[in-house]
């Protein structure tokens, strides 16, 4: 088992740049590590809270128990087919390295989310997305280790119990489960593409290519998304703050009446989506900078630390945005960072 640190700074360790400070800090590098951790002392007399690349987490205050830095590595291939291929990967693998892995492999299936920053133990707790893709659909199954008795468990891709930004591990099991791997199905050949989402088309054109391939979609992912969102080395951030919320139809009509412009995409259950950056942003707060903290001027969803703003600042101001768009358009934001 790798050294306990104590009264660390987690500045360096969460995107948002948030200097809090962790009491206990361990780094667990093979599953054999946690299963020794949860036998010691420290372990069991504090709460404690797995880490990956704190880049959906926001520190409001110093954690006062244990920190556990996933960093598992390793990728390995499963089984495979002519057509398919299971291929696994531990936790502490970053979810990028990993997708640029597969791309060049000519494994298809998660070009779509490209450039989305963390590890890939993370990526099944809230389904991450983007660009028309939802892990969901690729994943085979997560293996998991239970944090009070070290006994392993795998759940299906069903047993995930995946929805938007949503899984098993964020709501009946939040906390219970180390997610030491993910095993995902990814096809070797005839790959489904996706390209409807507007942007990507637009910038297949604006790159010539007539031939979408994963590699030409990977990479027009990566143009847009550096386009529009902050790089975190340069600005503190941790991507959208919020979810997109979903409201009935009834209450869509009325808004666009009032407001004809509103964006809306049709959802499952009678609901509709509602983009959240474009709620934020009628009410006026893009762009918007309150000492070290703001709203993007880019992208009204994704709030920014400046400099050495504290947790609770950007928490402040989520307050804030989420109380102007209640108050205007009667919509309730639900957060989609994991707030500490
Ligand atoms: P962390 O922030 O370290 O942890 C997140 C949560 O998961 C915490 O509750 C933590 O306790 C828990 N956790 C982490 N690892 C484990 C584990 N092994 N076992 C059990 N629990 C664990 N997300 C999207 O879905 N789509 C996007 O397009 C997207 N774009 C982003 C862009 C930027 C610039 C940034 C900063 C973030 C973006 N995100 C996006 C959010 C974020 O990248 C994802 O949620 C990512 O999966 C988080 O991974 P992480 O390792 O950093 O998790
Ligand atoms: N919009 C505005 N103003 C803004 C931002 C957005 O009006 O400042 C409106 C526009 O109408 C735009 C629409 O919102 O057409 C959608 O914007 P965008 O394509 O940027 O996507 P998003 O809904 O803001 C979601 C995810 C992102 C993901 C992108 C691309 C959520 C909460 N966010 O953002 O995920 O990368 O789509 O698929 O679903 C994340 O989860 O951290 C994240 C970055």
């Amino acid at each position: 088992m790798t050294h306990m640190e104590e009264n660390i700074s987690l500045k360096p360790y969460n995107t948002f740049g948030i200097d809090a400070k962790a009491k206990y800090f361990i780094r667990i590098r093979t599953e054999k590590d946690f299963q020794e951790l949860i036998r010691t002392k420290i372990y069991q007399d504090n709460p404690s809270l797995i880490l990956g690349g704190g880049s959906n987490v926001l520190f409001t205050k110093d954690y006062d128990g244990l920190i556990i830095k996933d960093e598992i590595k390793g990728i390995s291939v499963e089984d495979e087919t002519d057509d398919v291929i299971h291929i696994k990967s531990f936790a502490g693998e970053n979810w990028h390295e990993f997708v640029m892995y597969c791309v060049q492999n000519n494994y298809g299936g998660i070009e779509n989310l490209s450039l989305i920053p963390g590890t890939t133990g993370a990526a099944p707790m809230q389904n991450i997305g983007a660009y028309g893709v939802e892990m969901k659909e690729v994943v085979k199954k997560v293996d998991a280790i239970d944090k009070i008795n070290g006994s392993h468990r795998s759940f299906t891709n069903e047993e995930c119990h995946f929805g938007y930004r949503e899984s098993v591990f964020k709501q009946e099991l939040k906390e219970k489960y180390f997610i030491s791997s993910v095993t995902l199905t990814l096809t070797k050949k005839n790959h489904v593409l996706n390209i409807n989402y507007g942007a990507i088309n637009d910038t297949l054109k604006m790159m010539n290519v007539t031939h979408p391939t994963i590699q030409s979609i990977s990479d027009a992912v990566i143009h847009i998304r550096k386009s529009k969102l902050p790089d975190p080395a340069q600005t503190g951030n941790a991507g959208s703050f919020f979810k997109n919320p979903t409201i009935p139809w009834q209450h869509y009509n009325e808004l666009k009446e009032r407001y004809p412009s509103i964006p809306g995409y049709p959802s499952e259950n009678q609901m509709i989506k509602v983009p959240a950056g474009w709620l934020i942003e009628q009410c006026n707060w893009k762009g918007k900078r309150i000492n070290e903290v703001g709203v993007h001027s880019q992208q009204a969803l994704v709030l920014v630390n400046y400099g050495d703003a504290k947790g609770e600042a950007i928490l402040a101001l989520s307050l804030n945005v989420k109380s102007s768009v209640k108050e205007k358009f009667n919509i309730d934001l639900t957060t989609e960072v994991n707030i500490i």
